[in-house]
């Protein structure tokens, strides 16, 4: 008996089935030793009989069980699939009626068993349907009584959920969700499980949630509640799941998340060292011998390394695997040429490959120089840098990749090369972009705080973006009151421990505005001090402490209304010359912050604040005004005359001019106005309708003003350098307003519902040329592959809904942004028109590109009755109705379909509740049993709905009663004699098939 036993263990544990194996083996094992019970003498007709009787325990079992994975089965590989498409929404909290029974308590505190709109059962029919990313705050109206920091834009809390389905065919995987960033407080949970809260709005949480998920028809629910009542910031924040969302399918042995440590080290003269260190993961249920292998590729693809390694990895453990690498000569990363190398990892078991993943580096150095500043391979380079938030015009912080790739690529244009990221680390696909156009950053934490659940935020942000050559500093603060004190000093010691635990390569800063004279301070904990505006401390503490690296991380906080040339403060309205009466009394103009910094060399640069406008911080307004005007750049990326200033002062290696202002002065004719020429050549020479106005040498900080007596006409400015021109240009008196005119950003979209593109709308006179201070009201149709998903027109004062159909333009300017639909490959089109304007219709092409690889919607019109109580067996029929004691939470047992009685009694009674849909109250739903195996009776709210006749096993559909509210359901199966019997399918409620 016992080889026999043996026999049948190993043929289930070789077909993968140990665990479930076990189950009818136990059946039958009962029954074998039930049919022996009174017999010492080995009977071989009882042993047959009980292996008959194994054989039917296990086809039985194999009917009903669930498969668990060995290693054999478990598919390996990864997928890393978008999880943007298909969310339920509900704007507002949803508040679960407080529990008062005792039941209710019990169960309420059961895994699984989250009540409301955090659980698997509610009713989400009527919410609305959209995909990420979504900013709930940017889509309401303002409110005078809301914060004026996150831009007088309520922001509340809101609720998400998604279906999910999981193929059978997965079991075994690992799978996590990756929420790349909600605002601000957020808590998830998987089929009523809490499994994640995450108290910041600017980290990443990544999920495992291979425990909780039903696999085949049972769908799983994803519910998350976003609390954007709290706030981490004192500018817009937005709101809600603004960031992608992925759900990352890999074998149990595969690479940690953020797992891939690469950041090369340089060593003697062209050589170099890549110490590769690979967190290796198993979920799975075996002990495993696994071989890392880390290949290493050239920029142009060539595999230029190749290293193995050996490690075991224990179960549900991480095992670390140091991969070093030398590297001769590498291909350099700089500003100019952004080498970037792929460093692909793989997990091998038995000659397999489970896990693959690749992420990019890149090979340069990086050096503060107490004296001389930034070195970036050896060579200086002065941090022309800006501070930028996280927000644009029509979608807040909702930012396709695409607008983020148009905002990095004004920035470029501008001669910026280092960015901050104020006052949070940005979008993984931000940092991606950053290395690839060249630009040097500052990665700044959000929350400054060295306890355990803060750590955590700032670990994750040193793991997530340590491979990113462009990152050259860690900030662990922004200007924080503790700054100049001891409890500053400890709190910094051990959050820049932490830093350098995880990356030894950057210095950490923390930008600091005040505290640096103080016996002990934070200055003392890092190794470049930052400092946020404080320009005229900058020479003091350099004499103070002449060997500590020194850097400007935030300065300037100059107002600036795009295309105004008069401060009007009573309208919110800054004038565009840089004076010091438009800058912030603790900052300084843009002329001045930038030559305070350009002509000290120890101070490594600057970051402006800000690169863009932003909403909230209206400083020094307030309402009407809802967004900052600190920008060199609108909130859509339009230039405001900062712009020219900066980019003459940071482009050296081509001549530019500018003249401010427009040219369109009509009624101020022989008054005069203030011209200001911003070039970076020798000297310029002014010219009104041809005529000689006059040269003046160009003052490379300060630009150069002109008074010019207004006649309408073209105003010319020439550059000169060695007496020769070579640079020209000119602003002219338009015409009044005919036409409208639509500019694409670029010329064709990537039909994968991803691709976003601004679109520059304005008005042009009769000679086509563009008029300055037009203010249309244009209302826009986007037909075709697309739609509008926001627009913006940079006046700081205005309420206009930025998801409508129309938008005023703004001193000439308003922008448009359109994206594709899912699986497009119709051109957009879209046509603005304005009263007694012409139209204007542009078609932008747009390719058929594969879809980013995605989790499909599911839809959930079912509701799953899953969680069952089971009254203990009877030979009698029970009373379907029968009463069980408030408190008795222990005689009758618990299940979820598939429930499965061994044949023994007759009769089994099985009770649960459910609350149909709203849509179902009419009667139009039904009962639908998977499967029943024996005959059945159904009872709902304590009447018979109906009954099942046959023992056979079968599915079962029942009308639903119509009504509403929460029901109690109560089934009677009896078993046909000698068999098994049981609730064996899925059970739902459903809306009945129309009949056609
Ligand atoms: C700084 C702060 C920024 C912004 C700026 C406005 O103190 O770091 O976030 O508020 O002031 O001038």
């Amino acid at each position: 008996m016992k080889a026999l036993l043996r026999f049948f263990l190993t043929r289930t544990a070789r077909r993968g089935r140990t665990p479930y194996g076990v189950r009818p083996l136990v059946c039958g094992l009962r029954l074998y030793r039930e049919s022996n019970l009174n017999s010492n003498i080995f009977d071989w007709r009882r042993l047959g009989a009980a292996v008959m009787l194994l054989a039917a325990c296990v086809s039985a079992h194999a009917a009903t069980t669930p498969n668990t994975s060995t290693k054999a089965d478990v598919k390996a590989g990864r997928e890393r699939l978008s999880l943007d498409r298909g969310w339920l929404f509900h704007l507002g909290d949803v508040v679960h009626p407080p529990i008062v029974g005792h039941e209710e308590s019990y169960s309420n505190a059961k895994a699984g068993n989250a009540p409301g709109a955090a659980g698997t059962e509610f009713d989400d029919s009527d919410w609305r349907r959209l995909d990420l990313p979504h900013d709930w705050a940017v889509e309401g109206p303002f409110d005078p009584k809301a914060n004026i920091s996150q831009g007088y834009r309520p922001r509340g809390i809101g609720w998400y959920r998604r279906y999910l389905k999981v193929d059978p065919a997965d079991r075994g995987r690992h799978f996590e969700l990756q929420f790349d960033a909600i605002a601000t407080h957020a808590t998830v949970w998987v089929n009523g499980n809490v499994v994640n809260r995450n108290w910041s709005g600017y980290n990443t949480s990544n999920i495992d949630i291979t425990p909780y998920l039903n696999y085949g028809d049972s769908l799983n629910t994803i519910s998350i509640r976003a609390d954007a009542e709290a706030m981490e910031g004192w500018w817009y924040e937005g709101a809600g799941m603004y960031r992608h969302a992925w759900l990352v399918k890999r074998a149990p042995l595969h690479v940690a998340t953020d797992g891939v440590y690469a950041v090369p080290r340089a060593g003697k003269g062209k050589l170099w060292t890549l110490p590769v260190e690979v967190t290796v993961n198993n979920s799975g249920k075996q002990v495993s011998d696994v071989t890392v292998e880390v290949t290493l590729f050239d920029p142009a693809g060539k595999q230029v390394g190749r290293q193995t390694a050996k490690a075991t990895v224990g179960v549900l453990k991480d095992a670390v695997v140091k991969l070093p690498f030398s590297v001769n000569d590498p291909a350099l990363w700089s500003l100019a040429k952004t080498n970037l190398y792929r460093v692909t990892t793989r997990v091998i078991q038995d000659g397999k490959a489970q896990d693959e993943v690749s992420l990019h580096t890149g090979f340069r150095t990086i050096r503060f120089d107490a004296q001389q500043g930034f070195f970036l391979n050896g060579e200086h380079v002065k941090l022309q840098g800006v501070c930028i938030h996280q927000d644009h015009a029509g979608v807040g912080v909702a930012i396709p990749d695409s607008v983020w790739e148009y905002r990095l690529r004004r920035l470029k244009e501008l001669g910026v090369n280092a960015i901050r990221f104020s006052h949070n680390a940005p979008a993984a696909e931000v940092l991606d972009m950053v290395d690839r156009m060249g630009f040097v950053v500052m990665d700044e934490n959000r929350n400054f705080n060295p306890s355990p659940d803060y750590m955590k935020q700032l670990e994750w942000m040193v793991k997530r973006d340590r491979h990113h050559p462009g990152i050259i500093l860690w900030s662990v603060f922004n200007e924080e009151p503790v700054q100049g004190s001891e409890v500053g000093y400890e709190m910094v010691r051990r959050m820049a421990a932490v830093v350098k635990s995880l990356d030894d390569t950057r210095p950490v800063t923390a930008a600091m505005n005040g505290g640096f004279f103080s016996d002990l301070n934070v200055s003392h904990a890092v190794d470049v001090v930052g400092a946020n505006y404080q320009v005229p401390d900058y020479d003091r503490y350099h004499k103070a402490f002449p060997n500590k690296p020194f850097t400007s991380s935030e300065d300037t906080s100059a107002f600036m209304t795009r295309g105004e040339f008069k401060t009007i403060k009573e309208k919110g309205i800054m004038a565009s010359y840089d004076d010091l009466s438009d800058a912030a009394q603790w900052g300084n103009t843009h002329r001045d912050a930038w030559e305070a910094i350009a002509t000290r060399p120890y101070v490594a640069g600057g970051f402006v604040w800000t690169g863009f406008d932003y909403r909230g911080e209206p400083t020094p307004n307030e309402w009407p005004a809802v967004s900052s005007v600190f920008g060199i750049m609108d909130l859509n990326g339009f230039p405001k005359n900062a712009y020219y200033i900066h980019q003459v002062q940071w482009i050296k290696d081509r001549p530019l001019i500018h003249i401010a202002p427009h040219w369109n002065w009509s009624g101020s004719e022989g008054k005069e106005i203030r011209v200001m020429v911003m070039a970076n050549v020798e000297k310029v020479q002014l010219l009104l309708n041809g005529k000689a106005l006059g040269e003046q040498q160009v003052d490379p900080f300060r630009m150069n003003f002109f008074n010019v007596a207004y006649a309408p006409g073209k105003l010319e400015a020439v550059g000169y350098r060695g007496g020769k021109e070579v640079a020209r240009t000119s602003v002219e008196t338009t015409g009044a307003a005919v036409a409208l005119e639509l500019v694409p950003d670029r010329a064709q979209l990537a039909g994968d519902g991803r691709d976003a593109m601004p679109i520059t709308v304005r008005a042009l006179d009769a000679q086509g040329r563009a008029v300055p201070l037009a203010d249309a009201n244009v209302t826009f149709a986007v037909t075709g592959g697309g739609r509008s998903i926001g627009h913006g027109n940079g006046d700081p004062t205005s309420h206009e809904d930025e998801k409508g159909a129309t938008r005023r333009l703004f001193n000439g300017l308003a922008q448009l942004i359109v994206q594709t639909n899912w699986d497009s490959k119709e051109a957009v089109n879209v046509v603005a028109t304005a009263p007694g304007l012409s139209a204007a219709k542009i078609s932008i092409p747009v390719k058929a590109v594969a879809a980013q690889p995605f989790v499909a919607s599911a839809d959930a019109p079912t509701t799953f009755v899953r969680s069952w109580r089971v009254a203990p067996v009877s030979d009698q029929r029970p009373d379907p109705n029968q009463k069980l004691a408030g408190f008795d939470m222990n005689t009758w047992g618990w299940g979820a379909p598939p429930l499965w009685a061994d044949a023994g009694a007759k009769y089994h009674l099985y009770r649960s509740s459910f609350t149909p849909r709203k849509n179902l109250a009419n009667g139009n739903g039904l009962i639908r049993f998977g499967g029943i195996r024996g005959k059945a009776e159904v009872w709902v709210n304590g009447a018979l709905v109906g009954k099942k006749d046959s023992y056979a096993p079968a599915a079962l559909d029942l009308p639903l009663p119509a009504g509403t509210g929460k029901r109690e359901i109560n089934v009677i199966v009896e078993a046909e004699p000698g068999q098994g019997s049981g609730i064996e399918g899925n059970v739902t409620i459903e809306p009945a098939p129309v009949v056609k």
